[in-house]
């Protein structure tokens, strides 16, 4: 099924006010979106209008049971100024694994991509030509439907907006490992990319970020001992010669860098083990001299290298001889904008369809 989107296109472009060496972080966004309204048990009037407001009543009920969840992900050009989108169908699976949690409707995987393709295809320009820039994408989904009540809603709007992201040029990051906060246990919505989450990860994060630390290093919530992820990153450790990361048990987020950075790897030759890891594993490791590296994965960062681990007042050093993990941002930056065969299979071109 071919979905039939209606185009309004912005009268007054902002794109005169883009300087892609100097995008503003999260702030700038493209002249549209695209927005689909989940009304009568379906998906209907889907539309790319200017990028602006959207009215909302004060009872939507996503504002106070928070029915939200969201994607990230990324466009980028090949050398021929060609758009391309990285791993949209898992995008799409992960939407909908998060909206069955969380007892929201799925959304076609064929409307998630013609959306994306079509709003990239009209704000193309807005794609950086930069290497290690991107056009980042967030398609969301949450509840609108006007009600006081606990219940799943039964009027929803799918999103779609996109914000240049200039080169990310991640510094080495100090991580907290935490104890007294948790962020996902075993049957709760860790493992879907719900806003819920992340308003929960919040604070945390802050009182990290005063004792000097960068990020949170998330711990499961029964023993405080088993690794989970990063703020917004999975993560992956080198001891000896063996790359290592946290098992998807029901509280890690199915991170799509993640399991192409696990693809990668094994395709350099190296074994990757997705199995539970302590963080008296990683101390030890770090105590003998085989913890080699270690870093987080993500959309908005690639790989961001670990420098150390601050856990009870202690600090758990990672070094940094020779890490694999540059060389492996390098090659899926390299895919990204159609540098080296896509062996994987992981792009979709966008065609141009739009007359101008
Ligand atoms: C909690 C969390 N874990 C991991 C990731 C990494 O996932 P991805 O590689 O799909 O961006 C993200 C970012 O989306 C995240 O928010």
């Amino acid at each position: 099924m071919s979905y039939n989107i209606s185009i309004q296109k912005t009268e007054t472009s902002n794109l005169d006010k883009l300087d892609f060496n100097n995008i503003p972080l999260g702030t700038t966004f493209t002249d549209h979106m695209f927005i689909c309204d989940y009304d009568n048990g379906e998906w209907v009037n889907p539309r790319i209008i200017p990028m602006g407001m959207i009215p909302t009543h004060p009872a939507a009920m996503a504002l106070h049971y928070g029915q939200a969840i969201f994607e990230g992900m990324k466009a980028t050009v090949d050398s021929d100024g060609n758009p391309m989108l990285f791993r949209a169908e898992d995008n799409a699976n992960r939407l909908n694994f998060s909206a069955d949690r969380m007892g929201m409707p799925n959304i076609p995987t064929e409307l998630f991509v013609d959306g994306l393709k079509q709003l990239v295809d009209l704000d193309r320009q807005w794609i950086p030509p930069i290497d290690g820039s991107a056009l980042y994408l967030r398609p969301f989904m949450y509840a609108d439907e006007p009600f006081i009540g606990m219940r799943a809603a039964t009027h929803y709007k799918f999103i779609i907006m996109a914000s240049p992201a200039g080169p990310f040029f991640s510094k080495r990051i100090k991580l907290w490992a935490e104890k007294k906060f948790i962020r996902a246990a075993q049957g709760g919505t860790g493992e879907a990319k719900a806003a819920g989450n992340y308003a929960a990860a919040i604070r945390p994060t802050e009182l990290a970020k005063a004792k000097g630390y960068d990020q949170v290093l998330w711990l499961d919530a029964v023993e405080h001992k088993y690794i989970q992820e990063v703020g917004t990153m999975n993560i992956f450790f080198k001891i000896d010669d063996k790359f290592i990361t946290p098992e998807l048990d029901g509280c890690v987020l199915d991170g799509i860098t993640r399991k192409s950075v696990i693809a990668l790897l094994k395709d350099r030759g190296f074994e990757v083990t997705e199995r539970k890891i302590t963080i008296d594993e990683i101390k030890e490791a770090s105590k003998n001299g085989i913890l080699k590296e270690a870093f987080g994965t993500g959309t908005a960062v690639g790989i961001a290298y670990i420098q150390e681990i601050g856990l009870d007042g202690e600090s758990i050093h990672v070094s940094h001889d020779s890490p694999v993990g540059i060389e492996i941002n390098q090659r899926l930056n390299d895919i990204k904008t159609g540098k080296v065969e896509d062996k994987f299979d992981w792009m979709t071109k966008v065609a141009k369809q739009l007359v101008d």
